[in-house]
């Protein structure tokens, strides 16, 4: 079993574009060849009552930005998503960047004065899904999830800094129980434009030895990252046979980031969790995995440096790698996540050249390029923070940094979803996946002649 093939035609795959995309268009105006891409990539934080500073659904909405617009997108600054787009797996089920050829045609377009174009061009709006509606509970034929679970009220300040909100609440599980799928919404309307982004961390006791992580410095469980709500995600469904297990005397531990609403808005965020029926145990466990240095003595940044830092986890069983989320706090620079096989050939799985505090993104992997990883396999993690003047989000380059919770702290590890699996398994979607490749790459070759 070649092992190193499948992975090593995994990463070439994803490299190569799937489709050939529209080329850059001579003359672009906004109704026929910008509005398109900005309800696609834009409007889910760029329209009323969401979480940027503007709307951007209208000509007359946009013009005034076109300057800013052009800055922004040029840098890659927006959207916001921070994975290198030259090494590593390109292909996401989440991806909210702009193409190469997307980008080309802002910036013509702005360049060209911003043209309106004719209003027949312009496309229907687009539906935006209720965001205050628990979207999974009629597909399970309920009318809200088996158990919600409230952060507590924070109020926002009109013009306040932003904020960091960190309260922890129980679950109230009175028995184990799997969950198949996980939504999280602020509370409110009003909320939204305040919620910058919620994590919901997750702290229980394992048992189970492939689903511990490492201790904190105090000896205490590192909580796992549970869900996430960030603009333009719905929530998580877990894979077909897929769960993950919610322990009796679990907890949630919220890390709500707020920021300015221009009104004093007092919000909490919610937590929707669709159980499977009692006695349906999935076939595999979803285990979040904290990769990366994970102590104290991990995280040793001199003032006025650049630093990396280096951590190891070794696959104690065969395994999908599903997600990445690099987190560090404000120094944080650079992210990646290797894989070491067991032949001993090293993978770039991912790379985030440009991490932002701002955006605490999770790159979820799309089915037919999601790592597939024999036992073995050593994940490696760097992490680069920079400590210096050059950073603009440096509070302070002239202080030793260490690790820790608070935002001046700092952190240098991955989250990483896994599904483990044994072998008969693993060999089975092998199998399954050699033969999705073998099938793009014959298409591929067809379109081609
Ligand atoms: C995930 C949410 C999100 C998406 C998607 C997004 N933006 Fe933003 N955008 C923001 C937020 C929040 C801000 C304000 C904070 C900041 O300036 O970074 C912002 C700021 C901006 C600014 C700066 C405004 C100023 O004050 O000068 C521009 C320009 C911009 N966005 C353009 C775009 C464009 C164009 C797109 C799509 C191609 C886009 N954004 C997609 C959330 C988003």
């Amino acid at each position: 079993m070649n092992m190193r093939w499948v992975l090593a035609a995994t990463v070439a795959s994803a490299l190569t574009p799937a489709l050939a995309s529209a080329a850059v268009p001579q003359a672009p105006t906004f109704t026929k060849d910008i509005a398109p891409i900005f309800q696609e990539k834009c409007e889910a934080c760029h329209r009323p009552d969401s979480i940027a500073p503007m709307s951007l659904m209208t000509f007359e909405e946009v013009r005034p930005w076109a300057r800013s617009i052009r800055t922004r997108v040029d840098s890659r600054n927006m959207p916001p998503w921070n994975i290198d787009k030259t090494v590593g797996i390109q292909k996401f089920k989440n991806d909210r960047s702009l193409s190469d050829d997307e980008v080309a045609t802002i910036l013509k377009w702005v360049d060209a004065g911003s043209p309106k174009g004719d209003m027949k061009d312009m496309p229907a709006a687009k539906q935006w899904p209720d965001g205050q509606a628990w979207n999974f509970a009629k597909m399970f034929g309920q009318t809200e999830p088996d158990l919600i679970i409230r952060s507590t009220p924070y109020t926002q300040k009109a013009g306040a800094n932003d904020a960091w909100w960190r309260p922890v609440v129980p679950t109230g599980l009175t028995e184990d129980r799997w969950v198949r799928a996980i939504e999280i919404r602020p509370g409110t309307v009003k909320g939204r434009k305040i919620t910058h982004h919620a994590i919901a961390n997750l702290r229980q006791d394992e048992t189970d030895p492939l689903a511990q992580n490492d201790n904190d410095q105090n000896g205490n469980p590192v909580a796992g990252t549970f869900m996430e709500w960030a603009v333009g995600k719905q929530g998580e469904i877990m894979r077909p046979n897929s769960g993950k297990l919610l322990k009796v005397g679990s907890k949630i531990s919220w890390d709500i980031h707020y920021s300015n609403g221009g009104e004093d808005i007092t919000d909490v965020v919610e937590l929707g969790i669709y159980f499977y029926p009692k006695g349906q145990e999935p076939k595999y466990r979803q285990v979040l995995h904290l990769m990366g240095a994970t102590n104290a003595g991990g995280v040793d940044i001199p003032p006025n440096s650049v630093k990396s830092t280096e951590g190891f986890f070794v696959l104690r069983e065969n395994a999908r790698v599903e997600s990445f989320q690099p987190h560090m706090h404000l120094r944080g620079k650079a992210m990646e996540m290797d894989a070491i096989l067991p032949t001993g050939q090293m993978q770039v799985l991912s790379y985030v050249s440009n991490f932002d505090f701002n955006w605490m993104s999770t790159y979820l992997y799309a089915d037919d390029v999601a790592p597939l990883l024999p036992k073995g396999t050593i994940i490696r993690v760097v992490a680069w923070h920079d400590n210096t003047a050059n950073n603009k989000g440096n509070p302070d380059p002239n202080v030793w940094i260490g690790y820790g919770d608070r935002t001046v702290d700092e952190m240098a590890h991955a989250w990483v979803n896994v599904t483990y699996m044994k072998d008969a398994d693993f060999q089975a979607e092998l199998a399954a996946r050699r033969e999705l490749l073998a099938k793009q790459s014959t298409q591929q070759q067809q379109q081609q002649q």
